[in-house]
């Protein structure tokens, strides 16, 4: 995504125009990590704080730990997040992850930009900064088993999207006990539980 100018100022409409459901799938992830334990939590592409600031709804006494490749979005996401308990860095997924461990890891749209390698990879380190008994909860585009349930542009470059079921075999070879939380045409949100 390193070529990829993301803008604050036309996401949201942006995101209308390409995720016709993506309140919904904001929805489901908000639902799945509401009853996870969350005194500290990692968000993965936090953007312009869409994702962070419903969650933090639920969880108002969490800390927030978030990291995303664009300063032009974390600059938004500072000013739509309360700066309280709230950390953001500019950085890849790709680089280590910041210390953990949290209660919660959470992401919503940005990990189909990493390839099947990438994901695999990425779910070993999530494992790793997960607390015991921990959850981490992944809303993302998926590959459906039916093509007509593709609703989404997927451009093969930057959108490199995976089926359900190739993405909980990689957490659960991550040691996640994983699982289908919401599904609905080409997106779905999985949530991962670590061991205790
Ligand atoms: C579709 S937005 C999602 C933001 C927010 N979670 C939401 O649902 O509205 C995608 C975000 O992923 C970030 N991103 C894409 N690839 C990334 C990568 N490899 N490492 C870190 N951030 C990345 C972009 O900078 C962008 O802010």
């Amino acid at each position: 995504m390193s070529d990829f100018e993301w803008n604050p100022d036309t996401y949201l409409a942006l995101m209308a125009e390409e995720v016709p459901d993506y309140e919904r799938l904001q929805e489901a992830l908000v639902d799945a990590v509401s009853t996870a334990p969350a005194g500290r939590m990692l968000e993965l592409g936090t953007g312009s704080g869409e994702t962070a600031r419903r969650v933090r709804a639920v969880h108002p006494q969490a800390e927030l730990v978030g990291i995303d490749a664009s300063a032009p979005m974390l600059a938004a996401a500072r000013r739509t997040l309360d700066g309280h308990r709230v950390r953001l860095s500019v950085q890849q997924l790709q680089d280590p992850l910041p210390d953990g461990p949290y209660d919660l890891v959470f992401s919503a749209l940005v990990v189909h930009h990493l390839d099947g390698d990438g994901k695999a990879d990425l779910f070993t380190r999530v494992r790793r900064v997960t607390a015991p008994g921990g959850r981490f909860v992944l809303a993302d585009l998926v590959v459906p088993p039916d093509p007509a349930d593709v609703v989404t542009p997927v451009d093969g470059v930057h959108d490199i999207p995976s089926s359900v079921e190739d993405q909980l075999r990689w957490l659960q070879e991550a040691g996640f006990t994983a699982a289908v939380q919401w599904q609905h045409r080409d997106l779905a949100v999985l949530s991962a539980t670590a061991p205790r």
